[in-house]
Parts: C-alpha cells; sequence; structure tokens
C-alpha cells in the first residue's frame, strides 16, 4: 500500500478494508460478521428512516511509541450506547459484543492503523439502529449494530493544538431541557446541522450551545465538551442535557491529579471573560483550544453583540492535560488508571 500522508488528513471517512455488524432479530443477536461489503440492504421502511431510532460512539484505536495498539476506555463507550439504547427503547449489544466488535475491527483493518510518528489514528464509529420496518411512532423492535473506521488525521484537518474559533447564538438549540442531550444519539446532531452549516460559512469552526431555557449559561460545543481554565481550576458545565464526555471524565481525574480544583457547575455567559484558558474537548477534536468566542444575538445576524478573546496558542495548563492524556494513550506515559486496552496484531 502506498505510504499514506496522515498530516493531509482531518476527520473524515478515509476507506478501509472492512466493517463488523451484527443484527438483533426478536430480541436474538446474529453472531457477528466481518465483510469488505460497506453497504447495508435495509426494507424502505426501517424506523432509521423514519423516527430516527438511531445512535452512535466515537472511539479511537491508536500506535503507541511502544507500537502496540490501544484503544482508549472502550468499556466507557459500551455503557454509553446502552444508556442512549435505554433511552430510545431499543435492544443493545452487551459491553462484552461491543468491545469484541471493536477489536474484530481493528484487527480487520490492521495496515490502516496510522503509525505512531503520523500523530493520527484509526477512529471507530459503532453504530446502532432500528431496522424492522414500521409505520406506527414506536421504538425500533430490531436493530443493526456496526462498527466501522476510518484512518483519521487531526478534526480541525492542521496541526494538534491549533486554536479555533467559535460562534454562539440564542436562536439555535441543540438539546431541549428535558430533552435527549445526554445521549449519543443521531437526533441530536441532525439538529445541529443547519446551525453549524450557519456557522461555519461565517468563518467559524465551532458552534457553543447555550442552555435552551434560559439561553443564559454555556451548554457544549456541537461536536464535544466545553472546559476552562482559571485560578487553578477545571470548569466545566454540569447539566443533563451535556453529553457525558469520556475525554472530559477522564481530563477530570488527570486535572486533579495535575492538583487542579475540578468544578462541574453552571457556567454562565458573563463567566467567559474571566477564563484564562477555553477548550473543546472529546475523542475526535481531543483538547482544541478556542481562541475566540463570538456572542450574537442570532447567528444570522452581521452584529457580534460582545467577543471573548483568549490566546492564539493552546494555555499551558491545557497543554500539560493534552500531553497527559494523549501520553496516556499513546503509550507515553504510565496508564495509571487502566485506560488503555490492548488489540493484538491478528496475524
Ligand atoms: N459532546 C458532543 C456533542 C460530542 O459529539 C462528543 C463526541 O463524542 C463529545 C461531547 C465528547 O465525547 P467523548 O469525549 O466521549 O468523545
Ligand atoms: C467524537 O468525538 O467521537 C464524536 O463523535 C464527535 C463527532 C460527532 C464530531
Amino acid at each position: 500500500m502506498a505510504e499514506i500522508d496522515y498530516s493531509k488528513r482531518s476527520f473524515n471517512y478515509y476507506p478501509t478494508n472492512a466493517i463488523v455488524f451484527a443484527k438483533c432479530i426478536d430480541g436474538r443477536w446474529t453472531k457477528p460478521e466481518v465483510t469488505p461489503d460497506f453497504n447495508f440492504s435495509l426494507h424502505c421502511f426501517a424506523g432509521v428512516f423514519h423516527y430516527a431510532p438511531s445512535c452512535f460512539e466515537g472511539l479511537k484505536a491508536y500506535r503507541g511509541v511502544d507500537g502496540r495498539v490501544r484503544l482508549f476506555r472502550p468499556d466507557e463507550n459500551a455503557k454509553r450506547m446502552q444508556s442512549s439504547a435505554t433511552y430510545l427503547d431499543m435492544p443493545a449489544p452487551t459491553m462484552e459484543m461491543f468491545i469484541d466488535m471493536c477489536v474484530m475491527c481493528v484487527q480487520a483493518n490492521w495496515e490502516h492503523i496510522p503509525s505512531y510518528e503520523s500523530g493520527a489514528s484509526l477512529y471507530l464509529r459503532p453504530v446502532l439502529f432500528g431496522i424492522n420496518p414500521q409505520l406506527g411512532i414506536k421504538s425500533a423492535k430490531d436493530v443493526m449494530f456496526a462498527v466501522m473506521a476510518s484512518g483519521v488525521g487531526t478534526y480541525s484537518g492542521g496541526k494538534s493544538l491549533t486554536a479555533v474559533s467559535a460562534v454562539m447564538s440564542r436562536n439555535y438549540d441543540r438539546a431541549a431541557t428535558y430533552g435527549s442531550g445526554g445521549y449519543k444519539l443521531g437526533a441530536n446532531y441532525a439538529q445541529s446541522l443547519h446551525a453549524y452549516n450557519l456557522a461555519h460559512k461565517m468563518g467559524y469552526r465551532e458552534l457553543l450551545f447555550l442552555d435552551s431555557a434560559t439561553h443564559s449559561h454555556i451548554e457544549e460545543f456541537g461536536s464535544s465538551n466545553f472546559f476552562g481554565i482559571k485560578h487553578g481550576c477545571y470548569i466545566t458545565p454540569n447539566s443533563p442535557s451535556v453529553l457525558p464526555s469520556i475525554t472530559n471524565k477522564s481530563l477530570r481525574k488527570v486535572a486533579e491529579e495535575f492538583g487542579l480544583k475540578v468544578e462541574r457547575r453552571t457556567i454562565f455567559v458573563d463567566e467567559l471573560e474571566t477564563f484564562e484558558e477555553v477548550n473543546s474537548c472529546g475523542t475526535a477534536v481531543v483538547i482544541t483550544p478556542i481562541s475566540r468566542i463570538d456572542d450574537k444575538a442570532t447567528l444570522e445576524s452581521g452584529t457580534i453583540t460582545r467577543e471573548y478573546r483568549y490566546s492564539e496558542t493552546c494555555g499551558p495548563i491545557s497543554e500539560k492535560l493534552y500531553n497527559r492524556i494523549v501520553g496516556i494513550q499513546k503509550g507515553l506515559e504510565e496508564d495509571t488508571y487502566g485506560w488503555c486496552m490492548f488489540v493484538n496484531d491478528p496475524k
């Protein structure tokens, strides 16, 4: 295979060898299959085409400095998918099945795992969706679970830790107060697509969502959680309508290890001006520093009501957190928490 220049890749779909799938029909799971066929044949009345009984996950396989391949906390992704499926009242894979199929997918795409030196990774996208034909509004009875992979570069396509701009407004919400924001449902992302497109057209990389009830406090970015640093504190929103990020959960541990005070609480918009460092965090974005947040009454408006400026480079504390977490993922630092799971070379 020709050498791939991963520095030219962003967070995108790039062809790999195979996917792994299994179906749950009438409560019984089929044996997981590895296939080079990337097309599913589905009944056109399948629930997924109508009422969005669909959830997904995202995790990465990293090639470490020692050449070994690691998955980062796949048990957490399995649990989150189970919680998303429970919310949708549909069947979910067991934790063992979820992890086994992720491992099978990594092994089937072994030569697509980027080298350690490239700084890139093999992104796994487990998806779970309703396949039984239906017309009435009901949860899916039968589901397909598939794990796909793509060798990805950074989320922005630039160098790691490149700062990006964000915008927030009060006329698009991601998640309702008592809605589904705390689950990783496809439907949540559908709600953000139009607003994202508008933000991108205006030159912003990120979109920061506020709480839908009052639009007075920070929830999260469209792709990731929010965290800010000030006065030796790691501060991140505490809201049931924010996705419980595995990266954020891990960073809170690492922050404590570094002697930072960790606060999960309401962050009012006005507090934005007091942060020394502001970042997005997640599997895809890792830690991405935010250089500026523009506040607009409406996303379409040409007027910026207020702007919050941060450094154009990653702040020192955020960089330390980045180095520790990425160090664990890539075998540069001792995995004192037992977060990594090794995947063996299939050959
Ligand atoms: N918030 C949103 C909306 C996301 O899409 C993601 C990505 O999965 C995250 C947060 C970060 O979650 P995690 O760290 O588990 O990838
Ligand atoms: C991830 O970070 O794994 C995600 O799923 C975010 C993606 C939707 C941009």
